[in-house]
């Protein structure tokens, strides 16, 4: 016989999530499609997909360089996956260190001109182990308050003091600086873009106030390698401080088009990184055959300069097509493949979303904690293989959905 366990009060660890079970059953009880449990019932291409059953144009991806369906990125990963299996199971310095996981950082070092290129298996895990590595107790981490959550997590990891100042503020940032006390360790941590209002960052002042006041340089290329500056390595290289940046973070989920994280450095001891940095070593490292796609895709990328000028020509009929039609956009000007449209709460922005959904057209509703000030934002990415039929197509179901919510 089995014996019951006492009765006794248990504090239901899952209860201060009720705010939100709320929120999200009062927009179901709506009757809105779920924004958040869509299924890709099948890839058609980087820009079209069959959607909860619909045919859609994808407008909500990170594929910005259209790489994922790549015949050489797709060719390259079946072959190593014939050649070295499924997967790893193991850390990168036990027995996961395959041919290809060294061949994807040579690609790395070659795309940035960087003399070092270390692979993690996600970008957040890249934040998270860089950043808690570099800096631990005593040590002050000086981060835009916008700054993505695998940064925010990377600072808690490393317990270090956290000095976050207002978003692209260059004034800030040099406030705060001049605050830290002498002989600190400093690391001033950036993004390029910024991905929920797709806005950049002013990296050339930003880094001249970093170096002026001792501090090392961490800058998060996600949102802008492939895409922005002369060889895509992103906004360090548009604005001329590749070579005041101490560390570049970046991911492969993005232009690259499969998974994985990873930093690069001119830091002369960098190689230590991969013994002391904890989300690097206690974990198993990526599939050889993701490896292999990667290096193909980041090689490519390197030679991507007429798709990178067809995606700015994207962005910016789009943003202009937008602005006309009278939605509220996050940037003045086009600044990178990301275009936020503003919603003006929840509600309108959950019906805004579901009505493209309906008219054919996937974005991303953003809403707080991820967003900044509240703000509700259907996030349009756009990607290097949109024809400019497909935009136009766009700008058409964005007026009759914008008209229909009364947003427009
Ligand atoms: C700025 C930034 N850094 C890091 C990441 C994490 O990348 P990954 O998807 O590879 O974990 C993201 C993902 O959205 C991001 O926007």
């Amino acid at each position: 016989m089995t014996e019951t366990l006492a009765p006794a009060h248990t504090v239901d660890l899952l209860s201060k999530f009720d705010p939100i079970i709320q929120t999200r059953e009062a927009l179901l009880a709506a009757g809105v499609e779920d924004p958040f449990n869509l299924v890709m019932d099948q890839v058609l291409s980087p820009t079209r997909a069959i959607c909860n059953g619909r045919d859609t144009i994808l407008l909500g991806t990170y594929n910005y360089m259209g790489m994922t369906f790549d015949p050489d990125v797709i060719e390259a990963g079946k072959r190593a996956m014939e050649e070295f299996g499924a997967g790893t199971t193991g850390s990168r310095v036990l027995n996961g260190t395959f041919r290809d996981h060294r061949d994807v950082e040579t690609a790395l070092r070659e795309f940035y001109g960087m003399d070092h290129a270390m692979v993690f298996s996600t970008g957040y895990q890249a934040n998270l182990g860089i950043i808690s590595t570099l800096a631990g107790k005593g040590d002050y981490i000086i981060l835009d308050i916008d700054s993505h959550a695998s940064i925010w997590d990377g600072c808690a990891m490393g317990n270090a003091e956290v000095v976050p100042f207002k978003h692209n503020d260059v004034e800030a940032l040099e406030k705060r600086l001049k605050r830290i006390p002498e002989g600190a360790g400093k690391l001033v941590v950036l993004e390029g873009v910024y991905s929920m209002m797709g806005d950049v960052a002013p990296l050339k002042e930003m880094v001249r106030v970093s170096k002026e006041n001792g501090a090392m340089v961490l800058v998060d290329e996600a949102h802008s390698m492939g895409f922005i500056g002369e060889h895509g390595r992103g906004v360090a290289e548009e604005q001329g401080v590749m070579d005041d940046v101490d560390f570049i973070i970046g991911t492969f989920s993005k232009s690259v088009g499969t998974v994985g994280g990873f930093c690069v450095s001119n830091h002369p001891k960098f190689e230590v990184m991969r013994l002391v940095c904890r989300p690097y070593v206690f974990t198993a490292a990526l599939p050889p055959a993701v490896m292999a796609s990667s290096a193909t895709s980041i090689r490519k990328l390197m030679h991507g300069g007429n798709k990178r000028a067809h995606l700015w020509e994207n962005s910016r009929t789009l943003h202009k097509g937008l602005r006309d039609l009278g939605f509220k956009l996050g940037t003045e000007t086009p600044q990178s493949a990301i275009i936020a449209v503003i919603m003006p709460d929840l509600e309108r922005g959950a019906m805004m979303w579901e009505a493209l959904l309906k008219e054919g057209l996937y974005v991303n509703l953003a809403r707080p904690p991820a967003t900044p000030a509240g703000m509700t934002l259907l996030r349009c990415s756009l990607c290097a293989e949109h024809t400019a039929e497909q935009v136009q197509t766009i700008l058409g179901m964005f007026e009759r959905a914008g008209k229909a919510i009364a947003i427009i």
